[in-house]
């Protein structure tokens, strides 16, 4: 976990949405971060030093000069001895006092003092947000490398007014300290990858539809570690109960052309990861009203048309990406069919598992698969969809380095 044993240094500025500071602070600790608060006077207004306290487990600084901490001069120690400086909420005020220099309480001569990132997730009136002197300090800030977080729109803690001037959720700004504080390597920086993920629905009414059993876990976790190998990913996720996975561009789709359309709308791509359970077949003609159960008891018949197989049109596309991953889902001769695939739809690779219902694996947390190129079969451990995908992702960036 990027958060563990990090230490943040969160100062609360005096806004309304002080009160999700509270959270956020929660929300740091279960990552493993230690967080070191500083609340301002005004933020004294909003929430005790007590709650701030007793979440954080950690004394709250509030005093320039603090007969306690001055010994060794607290606040050049405080700017100095964490990783990253969160300001949350930062207040006009603060961003003002930080834009042009102003050191008069704690929190501002930290912010002067520290060489280290700082994050600011504003938090104001729409209004406030909107003057030209905000944009001003706010420019200045991203001048002098402040990152920024927020705000969002929507409507004010203080009711009525809507516009933009909202902090942003205490867990997009802990995904930007991540991002900030994230040194790992990024094998996939500067490369674009497309994901298929989910079921598809094709529909036979407007109220009925055949599907393929299919939570979208598998697809939406390749997603998620490809992002953090720092590719530029497109999901095309069919409709599946998932939240989107951050960092992500995810295109909602329903029906399988629905998703064809959107994968080669998203060419070129140097990676192609197609995990979706999409449907074989469509409805040849759907209705548009509902259809009625007749009174003789007698049944509507079905007629079935073929659905376009995305996957070896991206493997035959002459936009084709550089690595075109396959799935197969089989429930005999895994392997078999797996190779067969494998030229049938003109992939690199084809992940290959055993979705027999005493596996679990359909909608389970786990998978065993077996990964299928052209010269070998390399069977990996059980192992959690997580695990997979990281595997996975880690055998991407070998294959287009060129190992
Ligand atoms: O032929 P089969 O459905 O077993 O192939 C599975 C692989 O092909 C998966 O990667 C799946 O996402 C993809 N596929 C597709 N379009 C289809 C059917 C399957 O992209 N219509």
């Amino acid at each position: 976990m990027i958060l563990t044993d990090k230490r943040i240094l969160l100062i609360i500025s005096g806004g309304i949405a002080a009160y999700k500071s509270l959270d956020l602070v929660r929300r740091l600790r279960e990552r493993g971060a230690v967080v070191i608060p500083i609340m301002t006077k005004a933020a004294e207004e909003f929430v005790t030093l007590l709650a701030v306290g007793a979440l954080a487990a950690h004394k709250v600084h509030t005093d320039l000069f603090s007969r306690d901490d001055e010994v060794d001069v607290g606040h050049i120690r405080l700017a100095r001895d964490c990783d990253l400086v969160l300001v949350a909420p930062a207040t006009a005020d603060l961003m003002a006092k930080m834009a042009n220099g102003l050191a008069n309480d704690l929190a501002s001569t930290v912010l002067l003092a520290t060489e280290r990132p700082v994050l600011m997730a504003p938090a104001m009136n729409p209004k406030m947000w909107s003057n030209p002197a905000v944009s001003r300090n706010a420019s200045q800030l991203l001048i002098d490398g402040v990152h920024f977080v927020g705000p969002m729109r929507g409507e004010m803690a203080e009711g009525g007014e809507a516009g933009t001037g909202r902090m942003a959720e205490p867990l997009d700004i802990v995904a930007e300290v991540e991002a900030l504080l994230d040194t790992a390597p990024k094998p996939l920086a500067g490369k674009r990858a497309i994901v298929t993920s989910g079921p598809t629905h094709e529909p036979i009414d407007p109220v009925r539809y055949i599907a393929n059993r299919s939570s979208g876990t598998q697809g939406h976790a390749i997603a998620a570690a490809l992002v953090k190998s720092g590719a530029d990913v497109t999901l095309v996720s069919g409709p599946v109960t998932l939240a989107d996975p951050r960092g992500v561009k995810v295109i909602h789709v329903e029906r399988a052309e629905e998703m064809r359309d959107a994968v080669l709308a998203s060419l070129p791509a140097d990676i192609a990861v197609m995990v979706a359970a999409v449907a074989d077949w469509r409805v040849a003609t759907r209705s548009d009203e509902k259809i009625k159960k007749s009174a003789d008891g007698s049944v509507p018949s079905l007629e079935f048309t073929e659905n376009p197989d995305i996957l070896k049109t991206v493997g035959h596309h002459e936009k084709r990406p550089k690595l075109v991953i396959g799935f197969a889902a089989e429930t005999n001769d895994v392997e078999t069919n797996a190779t067969a695939k494998l030229n049938r739809k003109g992939a690199d690779l084809i992940v290959a598992n055993d979705v027999s219902p005493e596996t679990g694996i359909m909608g389970g947390k786990r998978n065993r698969v077996a990964i299928i190129s052209r010269d070998s079969v390399d069977r990996w451990p059980d192992l959690s969809k997580d695990e997979v995908a990281d595997r996975l992702v880690t055998l991407i960036a070998e294959k287009l380095a060129g190992a």
